[in-house]
């Protein structure tokens, strides 16, 4: 079912009965459960700062949608300090960024990841312009052509106070998860964030609290 991966931060294991699989099962059960009425078909995740655990999140969160037989696309659309690829033992050439570019097909950029249904989409290289890259009508364009081939598409990004091009994703996306690092992050960049992405009028899924203990 999985294969073996660089990091240890992917702790969702059809094997395993362990509290913090349990957590990332629950969060999926509790988005589908409060917006069950809504389409929530491309889910990003974010935080005010960097560090928050916001891969580790979206990772953890994508295996539990896919144990569950959900057809699932992890996009890394962190294109400055990518970290997907490493995750899932994965090459990140070609990735988001080339596709962006123009260099490489998006259909041949995506690969398996040694879960059954979970694809990756990693970042790609680190480009020398990564925000001219993302821009808004491309990645929408991008995603409308991704989406009817999987139930749900997960996308990493950087954080919301970090890099602008969060904030241009949101848009894009059914709904945003925010990531707490509790203990660490700040009230006023919390606020802050959520400003940003209210101004865009993303849809705000929720906030996990993560590190807890
Ligand atoms: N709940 C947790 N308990 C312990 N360690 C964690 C937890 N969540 C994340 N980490 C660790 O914290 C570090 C940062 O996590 P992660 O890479 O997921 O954060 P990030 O928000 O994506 O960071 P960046 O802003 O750099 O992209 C990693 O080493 C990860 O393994
Ligand atoms: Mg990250």
């Amino acid at each position: 079912m999985r294969r073996s991966t660089n990091e240890s931060s992917l702790i969702v294991s059809a094997s395993s009965r362990s509290q913090i699989s349990e957590v990332y099962r629950l969060l999926r059960t509790k988005i589908q459960f409060f917006f069950k009425d809504q389409e929530l078909k491309t889910v990003m995740v974010t935080s005010s700062q960097p560090g928050e655990g916001k891969s580790t999140t979206i990772s953890n969160l994508a295996i539990a949608y896919a144990q569950e037989g959900k057809n699932v696309l992890l996009i890394d659309a962190d294109l400055r300090k990518p970290s997907l690829h490493r995750m899932f033992s994965s090459l990140n050439n070609p990735g988001l960024s080339t596709v962006l570019a123009g260099n490489s097909e998006v259909l041949d950029s995506i690969q398996e990841t040694g879960y059954e249904r979970l694809s990756l989409l990693p970042s790609g290289p680190v480009l020398t312009n990564p925000s001219e890259l993302i821009d808004s009508q491309t990645m929408r364009e991008l995603l409308e052509q991704l989406k009817p081939q999987y139930d749900v598409i997960l996308i990493d990004t950087p954080s919301v106070l970090e890099v602008s091009d969060t904030v241009l994703v949101s848009a894009l996306c059914d709904g945003v998860i925010m990531v707490a690092a509790a203990g660490k992050v700040k009230k006023d960049h919390l606020k802050k964030a959520r400003e940003q992405l209210d101004h865009v009028n993303a849809r705000m899924l929720g906030i996990v609290m993560n590190r807890v203990m």
